[in-house]
């Protein structure tokens, strides 16, 4: 069949809109310029400040700031005493470093199968793949909405199973009232510079959990240790210290976490754009059959991380490639969020076959992921809508 061209001609709009970028003010530059003017720029008070910000923000009772989201999940998976011939439930339809977690620790990520209409995963499929090995699920809050952590927690607590919610998408998010981060066994943020506020990088892990957060503690400096109480031999010499397990080094940068502070005072107005954005777009897209958006669940008041449209290729004349590359041209920059992680090669040749997670799979073809961050203009929302429509157009089954 001949291929039709359904890119070329004017562009809708004449600059690039990206999937994602941070939002930096001059408040955001004092703070770090303020640390790095200073005489500590690792390890600091702008640590302590940061953690307490994160707590007073989602009512966890503990924060323990990390160089980046990957750190947080590994260091929530140390804590949490996962290793060799343990198994950790996760998501296909997510970052690679959900299921890499498990990896570090000598684990085995076990994939359960996501919602096909929220596209978290599925409670009844995380059930199904439970064995006496299973020591933790790892629950992503994909695009920033919350999973569902009732049921979820249930599953937890029926099998004495421990709850890592991967909320790298989701600050800001409520679930049943409650803030993202007080809610799991350990949440850990992501502060990458396309997520909802940005230290560069940066990550954290929030716990209610005091014997938790004394672990969490210790594996991101290395276990080193200069409290009497956590050491094995003890001398009570001023310099002395002790490394007492195998850590990391882990540690957030002072001028990060100034940044982060800083972002995070601004974390309201944010995340409001973010819903005002997402309902611009639900009510754009929701006059045009091809395409069908995340379902909402209604115990989540969601903060978006990523907008995710989903082509509904059996009605157009035209491959998700060819969408993707159409959208490119009318300078929509949008990306795919995600290929399945046991579709890379690496987890390929772990023995992981494709046809594990078959709504994963069959939503992973179709979906496109749209523009969404703090400082895109009503304008610019209009364009993603006006260029879906158009390249719909130019591809629709009569
Ligand atoms: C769901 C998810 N988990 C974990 C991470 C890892 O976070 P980081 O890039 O800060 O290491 C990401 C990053 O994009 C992510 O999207």
């Amino acid at each position: 069949m001949e291929k039709l061209a359904i890119h070329g001609g004017v562009p809708v709009r004449e600059t690039p809109l990206t999937y994602g970028k941070q939002y930096i003010d001059e408040a955001d530059i004092e703070a770090v310029a303020n640390v790095l003017r200073s005489p500590l720029i690792t390890s600091g008070p702008q640590i302590q400040i940061l953690e307490e910000n994160l707590c007073r923000i989602t009512g966890a009772k503990y924060a323990v700031a990390v160089s980046n989201g990957t750190a947080a999940l590994h260091v929530a998976c140390l804590a949490a005493g996962i290793h060799e011939g343990d198994e950790v439930i996760t998501t296909p339809m997510t970052f690679a470093a959900s299921a890499n977690c498990a990896l570090y620790c000598g684990a085995k990520p076990v994939f359960a199968d996501i919602d096909p209409e929220t596209y978290n995963i599925s409670p009844a499929s995380i059930r199904e793949h439970i064995t006496e090995n299973t020591k933790a699920i790892v629950a992503v809050d994909f695009t920033g909405q919350a999973v569902e952590l009732d049921e979820i927690q249930q599953i937890c607590k029926e099998y004495n199973l421990i709850l890592i919610e991967d909320a790298a998408h989701s600050l800001g998010t409520t679930y049943n009232g409650c803030s993202v981060g007080s809610i799991a066994d350990m949440t850990a943020f992501s502060f990458h510079p396309v997520k909802t506020v940005t230290g560069g990088e940066g990550g954290a892990v929030l716990t209610n959990n005091k014997e938790l957060f004394n672990k969490l503690i210790l594996f991101r400096s290395h276990a080193i240790t200069r409290d009497a109480s956590q050491m094995v031999h003890p001398t009570g010499e001023g310099w002395y210290y002790e490394q007492v397990d195998l850590g990391y080094n882990y540690r957030l940068t002072d001028f990060q976490a100034a940044l982060l502070s800083s972002q995070l005072s601004k974390l309201e107005k944010f995340s409001l754009r973010r819903k005002e954005i997402v309902k611009m777009y639900d009510e754009g897209f929701s006059q045009i059959p091809e395409v069908t958006v995340q379902k909402e669940i209604a115990e989540s008041d969601t903060t978006r991380h990523l907008y995710i449209l989903r082509f509904n290729l059996n009605m157009l004349n035209a491959s998700r490639r060819e969408i993707f590359d159409a959208l490119w041209a009318e300078n929509i920059h949008c990306n795919v969020h995600y290929i399945p992680v046991y579709y890379h090669p690496y987890y390929q040749k772990l023995g992981y076959a494709k046809g594990l997670c078959p709504n994963a799979e069959k939503i992973y073809e179709e979906i496109i992921t749209m523009p969404l961050y703090y400082s895109m203009t009503t304008k610019d929302v209009a364009d993603v809508i006006c260029a879906v429509k158009k390249v719909i157009f130019n591809v629709k089954m009569e």
